[in-house]
């Protein structure tokens, strides 16, 4: 049995307006494309239908950009498309499908204006004809729904926007609904494929940093729940990360969370699972859109326009900020800074922002040679890239899963010797990361998972549905962190302490120059300053 998992289509329609100011900024700031979703999303859901290999669609959640009513009446038609087609389509809705107010925005010349949205109560009949009218049970409180796919393969689309709690997730009555609905699956044999919205288990520690409140609620206790219920994965979506992620209940029963990123952001995949009731096994594929969808990607291809919308504005910001006040005042309104801020302030950030946009890896490589013990031969096809080059493509691992630097290459030990080094400044400073942050217990923990996948393959994996830690031991990767511990936390405060006390005459001298330095940007900024922009 094979099923396509598709999330987060976020389609836009572009009756809510797609220039002036404000759409442009609105569309600057954002992670996915907008003005090309509909473009996007026909071109992946025509590959979709040309895969004759599978019938069946699931879609968890996140449908629209943002509950506007033309985004559904056309997203719907799509889908409509899609199943005159021949395949079968079932959806589940989510937090960004509706506004309780009935308020949404939409773009009228240079203003984003009010203008009306969908209801969560008028999601159900919308999206009837997409999974509830074939329902074997439903709940309509929660507006989830379980369908008979084929013989022995029940879809549980568990929808978890609300639990009446003030949280995603599942209120007591609709778990119990699950459980009642779990028990009569199992007491007939079928195999229960399950789709939610929100992640039960974290992507990686940096979602648990940034998204802990994306979470699905009571994440901690439904992933000991499901597994020893009998539901050892579910398909979720919500963080637009493409991540496979495991946790063993305390009875040592099994739970995957398979994520699927947006379709329409960076790095723009689906799914395609096959189950082997038989083996008892899942294998997973991941694919991208093998045409480019028909849209202007200005001399780039589709995955570089992914990644343009994606982090081009990061790129751009700090760039700016290196190199112009006023392209970096342009730049920073799309984060929400207002320019007048920037006028005031950008001179401070202007040198450290030079100094990140020049270093170089070559110049990390040398400050790390104790840890990672690599020579000049070692790293030098890579010594002229740009750090800021490698921290976008970081993040960019962060999205799209399967981070490529085994412990064996020298971006790894570069990167995790930085991080040795920062970790010993941190003990030798009594600062406990593992309490401030409550993710991991050091820095370096935090950022290996960028750098290289140690868990589960994201991509393309075949899972035993009932794993024991040993089976889970033979799937993840075997390669181990050549790097030393870094003893350079001491010397390093040492030199500070040494540092400061020898310039401590100098202390009156920097405090003039800073002086004059902010007299002389108040005066080549005083309009830019009086304007309220
Ligand atoms: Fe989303
Ligand atoms: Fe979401």
């Amino acid at each position: 049995m094979k099923i396509t998992v598709v999330s987060d289509t976020h389609y836009y329609s572009k009756k809510n307006g797609i220039d002036g100011k404000a759409f442009i900024q609105e569309n600057s700031r954002s992670t996915n494309l907008i003005k090309d979703s509909q473009e996007v999303l026909e071109a992946f859901f025509e590959q979709i239908v040309e895969d004759k290999t599978n019938d069946i669609i699931i879609i968890s959640g996140d449908v629209t950009k943002n509950g506007e009513p033309d985004s559904h009446i056309e997203f719907i038609d799509l889908l409509r498309k899609v199943k005159a087609a021949g395949k079968r389509v079932y959806v589940i809705t989510a937090t960004h499908d509706f506004h309780d107010s009935g308020i949404g925005h939409k773009f009228v010349g240079d203003e984003k204006v009010e203008t009306t949205a969908t209801t969560r109560k008028e999601l159900w009949d919308l999206y009837y004809e997409f999974g509830p009218s074939e329902a074997i049970a439903v709940h309509e409180d929660s507006m989830s729904y379980i369908v008979q796919l084929e013989d022995g393969f029940r879809l549980f689309a568990l929808n978890d926007d609300r639990n009446h709690e003030g949280k995603s997730g599942f209120s007591k009555n609709c778990f119990k609904w699950i459980e009642e609905q779990v028990e009569d699956a199992k007491k007939n044999n079928q195999l229960i494929i399950p789709m939610s919205h929100h992640p039960v288990l974290s992507p990686s520690p940096f979602f648990s940093l940034i998204g802990k409140g994306d979470m699905m609620g009571d994440h901690e206790i439904r992933r000991e729940q499901f597994p020893d219920m009998g539901v050892s994965f579910m398909f979720t979506g919500h963080s637009h990360m493409h991540d496979v992620s495991y946790h063993f209940s305390k009875n040592n029963n099994i739970f995957y969370d398979i994520t699927t990123a947006a379709t329409v952001g960076y790095p723009a995949l689906y799914r395609v699972v096959t189950f082997d009731k038989k083996a008892g096994t899942m294998q997973i594929e991941s694919k991208h859109l093998e045409k480019d969808p028909d849209i202007q990607f200005n001399g780039k291809n589709f995955d570089e326009h992914l990644q343009n919308q994606f982090f081009g504005m990061i790129k751009k910001t700090i760039e700016a900020a290196a190199t112009s006040i006023d392209e970096f005042a342009f730049a920073a309104n799309a984060f929400s800074v207002r320019p007048k801020v920037v006028y005031r302030y950008g001179w401070i950030f202007k040198p450290v922002a030079k100094l990140l946009c020049k270093l170089k890896i070559g110049t990390v490589a040398k400050w790390t040679k104790k840890e990672t013990g690599l020579k000049k031969a070692d790293y030098s096809t890579i010594k002229d890239e740009k750090v800021i080059d490698y921290i976008i493509s970081l993040i960019q691992n962060l999205y799209g899963g399967d981070a490529p630097y085994s412990p064996d290459t020298p971006h790894y030990k570069i990167t995790m010797g930085l991080m040795s080094i920062i970790d010993s400044l941190l003990g030798v400073l009594g600062i406990k990361i593992g309490k401030i942050l409550k993710v991991t217990e050091n820095v370096s923990d935090l950022v290996e998972p960028l750098v290289f996948n140690s868990g589960i393959p994201d991509h393309n994996i075949t899972l035993p549905l009932k794993a024991t830690k040993e089976d889970i031991e033979k799937i993840i990767p075997d390669a181990k962190s050549t790097i030393n511990k870094s003893k350079k936390g001491l010397p390093i405060i040492i030199t500070l302490a040494l540092l400061i006390i020898l310039l401590i005459p100098l202390i009156p001298v920097a405090l003039v120059a800073l002086l004059i330095a902010y007299l002389c940007n108040k005066i080549k900024y005083a309009d830019k300053l009086k304007e309220d922009v």
